[in-house]
């Protein structure tokens, strides 16, 4: 990430089980070339050891507002005018209520007040507090201003309770970082990306739909965005929270996944296939809801639906195509016949069924191009789309190279 050498990074850490991940975000911006300065609130220090982020960045670690030994040197508002970027990670729910308040009743936020650099807030917190309507408020004043959000990420949380609140990966933030700094891979690049899964109609009520949480599709929405891509996002029925960035299109149906791609196909430069998107539809949808009437049997046919993907892959004119394979068996054989039957550029093949692929936090992908593989190996959503988002961003310029030498 040559976009963070030399670049002073300002690394706030505040009071939330998520703060013993800032020694590995230290470790990963340091690792870029970045100047890393840690300032902790108080109580931070009751999660990660002050010494082991001096050992990680080479810096002391700045904790106190009233410090008399450093108010003389590099006191708030040195430190407010050495960074280049300052980045809270993990921002609690209590910190994002200061910034938003402007109070500054420690060293980060006083030089969160000082400061003129921008600032980046990866927030981690319980699902509720992440959606109390106060949080809501401030987290909406703080764009306003032009704070940008990194995440939150989705999942089960150290509480045990499952929702939008977890801190991004340090992985998924240190990228975002570079790309602020350096534009990104992707930057100006515009991808349109389908996540999440379908649901066909049967009646008034019910639906055929598939397992999918828009999981990976949205972990690929945060890699792609922080390579600075320019993402429109077709989403099917999910509960997750739009990623920060993103221009998200809500759909319900493969009919309404086809219309929304296909008004947006002629402006992306690369298309990613990540729904789960149903083969068929019931053919007639009934007006009203289906009675038993004592029948032991119910049958439903069903009409294709059009294969959104192929028929993106298929135009005279075509972004440069991503899809996705999911199987229960001969993964590689199947994965590889459906990237050549539909002319993709690339394919990520996954293993599904058995808790695995659909509704899980991890995953493992074969990626496939003409001429390549790459097997991921288990790892959590998040990272395997940030080496997803690589592989794309690679293969896309060695062939724009080859198209315009
Ligand atoms: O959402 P999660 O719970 O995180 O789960 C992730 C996932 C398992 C859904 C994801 O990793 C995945 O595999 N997505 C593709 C699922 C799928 O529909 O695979 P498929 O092999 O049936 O389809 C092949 C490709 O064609 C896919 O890129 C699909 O988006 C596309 N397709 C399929 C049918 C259709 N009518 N239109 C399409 O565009």
């Amino acid at each position: 990430m040559l976009a963070l050498r030399g670049r002073r990074v300002l690394l706030g850490i505040t009071a939330g089980i998520a703060a013993y991940k800032g020694a590995e975000l230290a470790r990963l911006l340091v690792r870029a070339g970045a100047e890393v300065q840690v300032v902790m609130t108080p109580a931070a220090g009751e999660f990660i050891g002050r010494l082991t982020l001096q050992a990680i960045t080479g810096r002391e670690v700045r904790q106190s507002l009233f410090d008399v030994s450093h108010e003389a040197a590099m006191g708030h508002i040195e430190l407010a005018r050495w960074a280049d970027l300052v980045l809270i990670a993990p921002a609690t729910a209590d910190v994002i209520a200061q910034l938003a308040a402007g109070t500054a009743r420690d060293l980060l936020t006083t030089l969160c007040l000082a400061s003129e650099a921008p600032l980046l807030l990866a927030p981690a917190m319980n699902q509720a507090m992440w959606r109390h309507p106060a949080t809501r408020d401030n987290v909406a004043r703080l764009m306003q201003r032009g704070v940008r959000f990194l995440g939150p990420a989705d999942g089960e949380q150290a509480c045990g309770d499952v929702g939008p609140g977890r801190m991004l990966e340090p992985a998924a933030i240190a990228d975002r970082v570079g790309a602020h700094f350096g534009g990104g891979r992707l930057a100006g690049r515009r991808v349109l990306l389908t996540a999440g899964p379908t649901r066909e109609a049967l009646d008034p009520v019910r639906f055929l739909g598939n397992r999918s949480s828009g999981k990976m599709g949205y972990a690929l929405a945060d890699a792609l965005l922080a390579q600075g891509a320019d993402l429109v996002l077709v989403s099917g029925p999910v509960a997750l929270p739009t990623p920060r960035g993103a221009k998200r299109i809500d759909v319900e149906s493969a009919l309404q996944m086809y219309d929304a791609v296909f008004a947006h196909v002629a402006e992306a430069d690369i298309f990613v296939a990540c729904a789960a998107v149903a083969d068929y539809r019931p053919g007639d949808v009934m007006g009203e809801k289906i009675k038993k009437d004592g029948a032991e049997r119910l049958s439903i046919e069903c009409v294709r639906n059009p294969d959104i993907l192929a028929e993106v892959a298929a135009l005279e004119r075509r972004p440069f195509c991503v899809g996705f394979a999911a199987e229960t068996h001969d993964v590689e054989a199947h994965a590889e016949r459906k990237r050549r039957a539909k002319g993709l550029d690339m394919i990520a093949a996954n293993q599904v069924g058995a808790s695995q692929g659909f509704e899980a936090d991890d995953n493992a992908l074969l990626v496939i191009w003409e001429g390549g593989r790459e097997a991921t190996g288990r790892q959590s959503k998040v990272r395997l789309a940030t080496r997803l988002t690589e592989l794309i961003a690679e293969r896309f310029d060695a062939q724009t190279a080859t198209q315009n030498p």
